[in-house]
């Protein structure tokens, strides 16, 4: 009998948090004409950071671990299938202390540099810019280079740009030299990186002027069309693009801007794999608080360039934690849980919202560092829940987005900035975009405690099938470790059913789902 009460108890008690449902609809405006997303939304950075290169990207052709010319095999093949659209580096604040030279030429030769950024760790230039350049061919994306403002000069940026685009000339010579024939493709160059920080300390007023000079010398070779892109703000520093767009304008083909989901950057940051309910929540609600400082950033870019010709672009974004315990605090390691995943759902859904301004963006990064996609620890690999998310969402990538209303439950979440009030935070996200006839529909439940019926209103539809997949776990701040692998991976997913015009979608407490309409 006092066992019957327990369990009844028990029940009543979870009928209220694990059974209990919200409802949500969503009005699709699929009649109405929309941007097509670019695929460089879905760009990834890499810095000479840690083991992002080294040991992640790279391992150098007399490794044991199974490569390909100096590059791992298992990252190679795991980073193809995710569909890379562009590869931003070599940093990062790394980029403003990067000697283009020192890594190239015979490995033997190339000399030793201190990473001053990060841990002072020392690296041998192994990796360079034939070793970059080659791989964002092998992985078919197009190349990002951040080239070096801040203690580097005019001549030796004009000259890197030579060296790598060039047909014939000096710079073409001493590549072909060192292996490489033909010039490569290059369209991304950044011209300095965190201009007001660690690429230098300036005054925005300063760095346009900077940036004038340097990007003159960044020559055209051969036809090779450069896109040419400043270094912008950080969050909420709105003065840095409105003297940029004031004073530079169109001479910059696009103006980055950084955000990072972190709680500070004095002090603990908060563990990646232990938090809180209300740490999941503020996380998802600063994470979201982006969608209203594109709009800020946005309102001051269109004051300048109405028709949109210079681009925002957010070369830097994601998750920031505490690194993971013993490992070097320079080297930004850390793990990777659904709440990532959910980070990830939701800043894809905003970026999408704003591709008439905003043209690329690069999660930082891509492996081993802060919310990356894979974690390497010797001859290991693990996809992270945000390598899912990624793969899951490149269905999006260079299609159709279509506008659509969401209507739902939302909560108050904490602000650590205590004179912005707090923010609020709804449970459900969503991006429909349609491509080649097939419409693709991404859902977010960020709920911890409801499941969801969502029941989308198109307006017009004609499907035939509906094939779903995927991200859930039994516990938000599950991840996937060395030792257990696959703990939170894609699935198959059937609760999806379409009647006329109508798609419902019965999905459970924090998951995101993405549906194939055919
Ligand atoms: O991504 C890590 C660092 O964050 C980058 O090097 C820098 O640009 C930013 O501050």
């Amino acid at each position: 009998m006092k066992f019957k009460i327990i369990l009844a108890l028990l029940l009543f008690g979870m009928g209220t948090t694990a059974f209990a449902q919200q409802k949500a609809t969503v009005a699709v405006h699929n009649s109405t004409e929309g941007n097509v997303i670019p695929k460089e939304i879905y760009g990834q950075f890499a810095e000479h950071l840690g083991s992002c290169i080294y040991g992640g990207l790279w391992v150098g052709e007399d490794s044991k671990i199974p490569n390909t010319n100096g590059y791992r095999n298992d990252v190679v093949k795991a980073l193809k299938d995710l569909k890379v659209p562009v590869l931003r580096w070599p940093g990062g604040c790394f980029a403003d202390e990067y000697h283009w030279v020192d890594g190239i030429g015979p490995k033997e030769n190339r000399p030793r540099m201190v990473n001053n950024n990060w841990g002072g760790t020392v690296e041998d230039n192994s990796f360079g810019t034939h070793e970059f350049l080659n791989l964002c061919e092998i992985l078919g994306c197009e190349p990002y280079v951040s080239l070096n403002v801040g203690s580097g000069s005019v001549e030796e940026m004009a000259k890197w740009v030579e060296y790598m685009t060039a047909e014939d000339g000096p710079q073409a010579k001493i590549r072909k030299a060192n292996g490489r024939e033909k010039p490569w493709h290059v369209k991304y160059i950044g011209v300095g990186n965190e201009s007001w920080g660690c690429g230098g300390n300036m005054r925005p007023e300063y760095y346009g002027d900077l940036y004038r000079r340097y990007s003159t010398y960044c020559r055209e070779f051969n036809g090779n069309k450069l896109y040419k892109i400043a270094s912008g703000a950080s969050d909420y520093d709105l003065n840095w693009t409105e003297v940029l767009m004031k004073n530079v304008g169109r001479k910059m083909d696009g103006l980055s801007l950084h955000y990072y989901t972190v709680l500070g950057w004095n002090g603990s940051k908060g563990k990646a794999t232990k938090f809180t309910d209300d740490d999941y929540y503020w996380c998802l609600g600063k994470c979201c608080g982006i969608d209203s400082l594109l709009q800020k950033h946005i309102k001051i870019m269109d004051k300048y360039d109405p028709k949109k010709q210079v681009a925002l672009l957010v070369d830097e974004w994601g998750t920031w934690w505490d690194v993971e315990d013993g490992t070097n605090p320079g080297h930004l390691f850390q793990q990777n849980t659904m709440r990532d995943a959910m980070v990830a759902s939701l800043s894809l859904d905003i970026f999408h919202k704003y591709t008439d301004r905003v043209k690329m963006t690069n999660i930082a990064q891509v492996i081993n560092v802060l919310q990356s996609m894979i974690l390497t620890k010797d001859d290991k690999m693990v996809l992270t829940p945000t390598y899912y998310v990624f793969q899951m969402y490149n269905v999006h990538q260079d299609a159709k987005y279509i506008p659509v209303d969401i209507t739902c439950e939302s909560r108050t979440t904490r602000n650590e900035r205590k004179n912005e009030g707090d923010r609020t935070l709804n449970s459900i996200s969503s991006t429909v975009s349609v491509k080649d006839g097939v419409t693709h529909v991404s859902l977010t439940n960020v709920d911890l405690a409801k499941s969801a019926e969502v029941t989308l209103n198109f307006d017009k539809l004609n499907v035939k099938t509906v094939n779903g997949t995927i991200l859930n776990c039994k516990n938000v701040a599950e991840f996937n470790s060395f030792e257990k692998p696959d703990v939170i991976k894609p699935a198959v997913f059937k609760d999806a059913k379409v009647k006329k015009n109508v798609l419902t979608v019965k999905m459970p407490a924090h998951s995101i789902v993405t549906l194939e309409l055919k």
